[in-house]
């Protein structure tokens, strides 16, 4: 693999779960393979699991790991092309990313959709920026549109808890008082459809995804519905993408409940966190056995560490 920004970097899913299977079994294995190589994760936006998660998978393949949060610092970054710089904006991407890739081997980044304007999120500008004037491999740690990491850590998870061939996965949507982006729910979908699963997503109407997302996906209006014979119930939040970035409702009747757990086949419940209690899910829910999410957040570090091992195997 030569770079991770999306599962369009993945070229064969079944063999990096393979790999995510050997990593989990033993992390301690590939401790040589990143010796005198380094990785520099650098992040426009907070994080608790992602950071760590990808700290201590870098640190597992022998990675000198540096951690750089630009906002507290780093210097504001430029991203526009031909701005007179004489606002707050201290240093051009070019020149930060051009840096950058003289002093690392590898960059993860983070960097938030604005939620401002889709054009711009969708383009992918900021994370496009650094992969064309890094000059090195890029890892996508959450971009405008993706979370590809955490994807690849849900579908591990699903595969370990999975009874049965085919299990029913329920995205739903879940309320939430911040508009946030559509990157996890884009991600989660995209890696669902490239695995052995039946997908189905709900969601309040105005909260459709993009068409492109949604190709050949089963959507169900009704939430209740769609729980129906679930084996695994995945709760997020996104702001509408076509009223773009606006929270249209964030009133509780789409938040999960032990009620609506029960009309699934004894579902695992899911969320990538952080999740707000009793906003997007119950503490019943989140406190009772179905709940694999900590489960999945621990993937987190195998997700990062097998994408680290085959890039690193690749170069
Ligand atoms: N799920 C996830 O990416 O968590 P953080 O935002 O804490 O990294």
């Amino acid at each position: 693999m030569k770079q991770f920004l999306s599962i369009d970097d993945v070229p064969d899913l079944d063999q990096l779960l393979a790999k995510a299977s050997q990593v989990k079994s033993n992390s301690n294995t590939h401790r040589s393979l990143g010796k005198n190589k380094s990785i520099g994760l650098i992040f426009l936006n907070p994080s608790l699991r992602t950071r760590l998660s990808a700290q201590r998978a870098s640190m597992n393949v022998g990675l000198d790991t540096i951690l750089l949060d630009v906002n507290s610092g780093g210097w504001k970054l430029e991203f526009e092309n031909g701005t007179v710089m004489n606002g707050d904006t201290a240093e051009h991407v070019k020149e930060a990313a051009g840096v950058l890739g003289q002093y690392f081997d590898f960059l993860a980044i983070r960097s938030f959709a604005k939620l401002k304007s889709r054009d711009e999120d969708y383009s992918e500008k900021i994370l496009n920026a650094f992969v064309e004037y890094a000059g090195i491999p890029i890892i996508n740690m959450e971009s405008g549109t993706g979370h590809p990491l955490q994807a690849f850590a849900d579908l591990i998870t699903i595969k370990e808890f999975q009874q049965h061939e085919n299990p029913k996965v329920v995205l739903s949507w879940a309320p939430h008082p911040k508009a946030l982006p559509q990157a996890v729910a884009n991600s989660f979908i995209q890696w669902m459809k490239a695995a052995n699963v039946e997908l189905v997503v709900t969601h309040p109407q105005g909260y459709e995804l993009s068409s492109e997302i949604m190709d050949n996906v089963t959507l169900e209006y009704d939430q209740k519905k769609a729980f129906k014979n679930a084996d695994f119930i995945y709760a997020k939040n996104w702001s509408s993408y076509t009223d773009y970035g606006k929270v249209l409702r964030s009133d509780s009747e789409w938040m999960i409940t032990s009620d609506k757990m029960k009309l699934t086949k004894k579902a695992k419940f899911m969320h990538c966190l952080p999740v707000r209690r009793n906003v997007v899910v119950s503490d019943a829910v989140l406190d009772g056995s179905s709940s694999i999410v900590l489960e999945q957040a621990a993937n987190r570090i195998v997700s990062m560490q097998t994408v680290l091992q085959a890039i690193l195997e690749g170069l």
